[in-house]
């Protein structure tokens, strides 16, 4: 028992930064950046914030779910770059969708990278307890707005994007789930704190930068993956030859390279489709989720993997089917 997407949707804007045009913005150059992420082109906001990249995936997850939006009794949305501190995505996004006068739970959850699994696992136990029926719960981020855009250790390494789904609790499906943290006192991964600025100090408020140690980052990402995949297994009695197919967080291929390297499984094991939008944060796995349904690397009665990792630190992920 466990759970089963609906229906996916995804949405990034329609604006693309290229590698070439990145060689315009900061020192750097397309052959550094396919070699060491696979990263060709990222999709930027302009016009679109956080929500309506929410609101746009949400929109097609509930038509391909084919389901009366009013069954929906939670939203989550996983973000750590929403629009607005209050009301939360989650909120909003309800109220776009026209679902105010709808009994509903909703909230935003802030797992960085892992936030979509996260949310997955939240979703389980609302489900599970029978509290609900069915789920929506979307990834959604504008990484752009925290990006130091004269820092080429990381502005060539992320887009923009949202990704959701329509879950509910199912009899058939394998349930495996697997959550993980451990405080980055260090800031391995990290945004510029938000200061304290009100009458009673003299601090300035700094803009908000997202940081990061890539070569820690990297170690820590392979591990994470391969205690999670070693976590779920075990969990579902199962090997990784009966795992269809391995949806893991879009940050990096070298990263998946390695993990298939150390596991000795063929690399179409793993889906990667961050060529195209580099790394979405929470919203990476659902949007990856979706092409993988669409372009039919996965079908009803797959076993699949989800894994994130990221900020915080955190890590984990979970087992669904279609
Ligand atoms: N273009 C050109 N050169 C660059 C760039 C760039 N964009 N960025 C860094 N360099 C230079 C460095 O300055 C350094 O130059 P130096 O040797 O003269 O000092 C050189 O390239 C090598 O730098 P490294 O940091 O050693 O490069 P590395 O091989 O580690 O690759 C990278 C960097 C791609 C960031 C890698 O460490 C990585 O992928 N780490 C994981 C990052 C990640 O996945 N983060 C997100 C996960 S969690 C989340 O999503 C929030």
């Amino acid at each position: 028992m466990g759970i089963k997407v609906l229906g996916s949707g995804a949405y990034v804007p329609t604006s693309i930064l290229s590698n070439k045009q990145l060689e315009s913005i900061v020192e750097t150059s397309d052959e550094w950046i396919k070699a060491r992420t696979g990263i060709k082109n990222r999709h930027i906001a302009t016009t679109e914030n956080t929500v309506e990249l929410a609101y746009q995936s949400a929109k097609q997850a509930i038509e391909h779910a084919n389901i009366d939006p009013t069954e929906i009794g939670l939203i989550i949305v996983a973000t750590f770059t929403p629009e607005q501190l209050t009301p939360s995505t989650a909120c909003l996004v309800q109220a776009k969708l026209g679902l105010n006068d709808v009994k509903m739970i909703a909230f935003d959850l802030n797992a960085a990278c892992s936030g979509f699994v996260y949310a997955m696992s939240v979703a389980n136990q609302f489900l599970k307890s029978g509290a609900i029926k069915k789920a929506l719960i979307i990834g959604a981020e504008v990484l752009s707005k925290i990006m130091d855009w004269d820092d080429r250790n990381t502005c060539v390494l992320f887009g923009d994007g949202a990704g959701a789904v329509v879950v509910e609790y199912d009899q058939d499906t394998t349930e495996s789930f697997y959550l993980n943290s451990s405080g980055d006192e260090r800031g391995v991964l990290t945004t510029t704190p938000i200061a304290v600025v009100n009458p009673l100090t003299d601090n300035q408020a700094e803009p908000i930068h997202f940081q990061m140690n890539g070569q820690e980052v990297f170690k820590f990402a392979i591990h994470a993956i391969k205690e999670t995949i070693m976590e779920l297994l075990e969990q579902a009695n199962l090997t990784i030859d009966e795992i269809n197919l391995i949806i893991p967080h879009q940050a990096n291929k070298r990263i998946i390279d390695k993990v298939v390297k150390d596991l000795k499984v063929p690399s179409e094991k793993f889906f990667l489709n961050l060529d195209n939008y580099g790394n979405t944060s929470a919203a990476s796995i659902p949007i990856a989720l979706k092409e993988a349904i669409d372009t039919r690397h996965i079908k009803s009665g797959d076993k699949i993997m989800l894994i994130g990792f990221g900020g915080g630190k955190t890590w984990g992920g979970c087992m669904i089917s279609l």
